[in-house]
């Protein structure tokens, strides 16, 4: 039975220079008939839900679907969740104020995931992004206010001509913020998107390393546990949800483009939403791709997200990794730490992750 939902809420005013994900811009008449697809897939994969411990609302700008209809999708939801279950939401800074924030939490939303990506005017430009860094402070104000059990924030480092002292003034703005979690990844260029096609250039790997040495250590500072790669949290505050992802739990994911991995299966649904709308319709399900996990895949995906935390991999669980001659070097070059079964990343590790993942495993 699965203790994880997903629900993917695609629409989106315009698309970011940097996004890749499934998207829909320009649909919002839409926007009912989805939440009606979205109810008929929750009712269709009804049996296989256990009372379930996260809700994640994720976009697309699940914020554009205005409270009321998120209202009715967690009504829908209900039945299902656990007592005192993580209702997450991610929120764009440009579509909230205190009365949406007040009427999520009152329909039930326990987290809210804040989209920042950088205060830098010049660096929000040149990523498309609609909000200014004056609508990040206010969104973070009223989330605050509405007394969430959870508030986060979402930056980027890495990004085109993102200068050192344009990092620190960020890093600034966040420590003035004073929010519960922080997720601060590092962009990734992706094929087809805006960027990509520009030929823009991320800053090289050195200045990278750096970036992300400072993130850690600054958040440290501040009292966030770096509990995940490019996750930080005040203590208590870690994201329920993502920790399932990584710790391989099984999630059901619904709506257009969601994945799902459930009992050594993952499926993913179409991405179009014509044909999601119609599948869902007819039948509760919609079109569907769908990949069966093999032993081996299942034990490599436990250790590349089992290692992205800060806390020990079991490998009595975990299985053992396609190469196991390399960790005594990588235990003497201070890289890896066994205890007894369980088995971490040092301190130094964590900052070469890829490069020790890639030690010990084979990619598929
Ligand atoms: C599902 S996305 C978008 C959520 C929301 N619509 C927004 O724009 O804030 C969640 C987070 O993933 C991160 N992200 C998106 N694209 C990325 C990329 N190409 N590289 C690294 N991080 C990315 C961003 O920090 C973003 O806030
Ligand atoms: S608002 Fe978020 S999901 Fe929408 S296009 Fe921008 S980054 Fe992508």
């Amino acid at each position: 039975m699965v203790r994880h939902l997903y629900v993917h809420l695609p629409f989106c005013a315009s698309r970011c220079g940097y996004c890749a994900f499934v998207v829909e811009v320009g649909a919002l008449e839409m926007r009912d008939a989805y939440l009606d697809g979205l109810c008929h897939e929750l009712a269709a994969e009804h049996p296989r839900l256990g009372a379930l411990e996260t809700v994640y609302l994720g976009g697309g700008t699940p914020t554009l679907m205005r409270t009321r209809r998120i209202a009715v999708l967690l009504e829908a939801i209900a039945p299902s969740m656990a007592e005192g279950a993580e209702i997450s939401i991610e929120a764009n800074p440009e579509t909230v104020d205190r009365a949406a924030f007040a009427g999520l939490r009152a329909a039930g939303v326990t987290r809210v995931s804040i989209g920042a990506q950088s205060f830098q005017p010049q660096l929000l430009q040149s990523l498309d992004r609609r909000a200014t860094a004056d609508q990040v402070r206010s969104a973070v104000a009223c989330a605050k206010e509405a007394g969430f059990a959870s508030v986060s924030v979402d930056l980027l480092f890495g990004i085109p001509g993102q200068t050192w002292e344009q990092l620190e003034a960020d890093m600034a703005e966040v420590h003035a913020l004073g929010v519960d979690h922080i997720s601060w990844y590092e962009l990734e260029i992706k094929p087809d998107t805006a960027l990509a096609r520009m030929g823009a250039q991320v800053p090289d790997d050195d200045w990278a390393a750096d970036a992300y040495e400072m993130i850690v250590r600054d958040l440290e500072g501040y009292g966030y546990r770096w509990y995940e790669t490019a996750n930080f949290s005040q203590p208590g505050h870690e994201c329920r949800h993502s920790l399932g992802y990584w710790s391989a739990s099984d999630y059901l994911g619904i709506g257009v483009g969601a994945v799902s991995t459930v009992d050594g299966v993952r499926w993913r649904n179409t991405t179009a939403l014509a044909s999601y709308l119609g599948e869902v319709a007819r039948s509760g399900r919609p079109g569907r791709t769908m990949e069966p996990l093999d032993a081996a895949t299942r034990r490599r995906e436990r250790w590349m997200l089992g290692l992205r935390l800060d806390q020990p991999l079991d490998t009595a669980w975990a299985g053992p990794p396609d190469h196991p001659e390399v960790i005594g070097r990588l235990e003497a070059g201070g890289l890896l730490e066994i205890d007894g079964g369980r088995v971490s990343l040092t301190r130094r590790g964590r900052f070469v992750q890829n490069a020790v993942l890639h030690e010990l495993m084979e990619y598929a």
